[in-house]
């Protein structure tokens, strides 16, 4: 496969501010007339809706919600991703495979190895592994967060966790980040709208 498009994602604890500055690319791809597809995870096909639905809203052991978030993956790149970057599209992803390492690794304590088992799976390997070409961490200390969250809207099976759980997702996300710095941005989102998205503009620009 030859991949044309750039693939995007979007990262950050629950409440980080990682809906608005998605919002915010969204418009800025728009504006330099790229071509895109904005998609989520869990969610992104018609499958990928009903897990997502389950995901929010059901208990369920710990392996189980990882498996089905790798499965919606999997449809996921095979329906939506691979063939929009196959068409030279971009894909802009509200969330991708870090949200696992972070979420159910970080979080829940998922071991590492079984999180690099299903990846290989459903991503692949070396050099056909599929991987964001670029990937924003929205970062901001926990105490900003759950105050961003604290803002009147119903929360989900994840945003209802305990602070120390949001703390162990940051930490994993800024170790992923740290493990892969050529590919994942970590943007200070505890700045203004401004401030952010006039590096977001930086960073973007050196992908065209
Ligand atoms: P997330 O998608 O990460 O949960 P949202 O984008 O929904 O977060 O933002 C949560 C709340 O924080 C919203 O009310 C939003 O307006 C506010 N917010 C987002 N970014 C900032 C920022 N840089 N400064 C101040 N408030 C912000
Ligand atoms: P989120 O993307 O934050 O949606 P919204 O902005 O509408 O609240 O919600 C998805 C939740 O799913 C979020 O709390 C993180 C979680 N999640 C995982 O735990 N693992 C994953 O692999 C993915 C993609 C998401």
């Amino acid at each position: 496969m030859i991949a044309l498009g750039r693939f995007l994602s979007v990262e950050g604890i629950d409440g980080a501010g990682k809906s608005t500055q998605l919002a915010w690319i969204a418009q800025w791809l728009a504006q330099q007339g790229i071509a895109f597809v904005q998609t989520r995870e869990p969610g992104g096909t018609p499958m990928g809706e009903k897990l997502r639905e389950l995901l929010l809203t059901e208990p369920m052991h710990l392996e189980t919600e990882t498996l089905l978030m790798f499965a919606g993956r999997r449809e996921h790149l095979a329906q939506v991703i691979l063939p929009a970057l196959e068409r030279g599209d971009w894909v802009l992803c509200d969330r991708f495979s870090d949200a696992s390492y972070a979420y159910q690794g970080g979080g829940r304590g998922l071991p590492r190895e079984k999180f690099i088992a299903l990846e290989e799976w459903v991503q692949g390997s070396g050099l056909n592994k599929i991987q964001p070409d670029l990937t924003f961490i929205f970062d901001v200390p926990l105490a900003v967060s759950q105050e961003r969250m604290a803002n009147g809207r119903t929360l989900d099976r994840f945003e209802r966790e305990a602070a120390d759980f949001h703390a162990r997702v940051r930490a994993a996300y800024l170790e992923r980040a740290a493990s892969e710095p050529e590919r994942i941005r970590v943007i200070d989102a505890n700045r203004s709208l401004e401030q952010i998205q006039t590096e977001l503009a930086e960073i973007l620009s050196t992908l065209l």
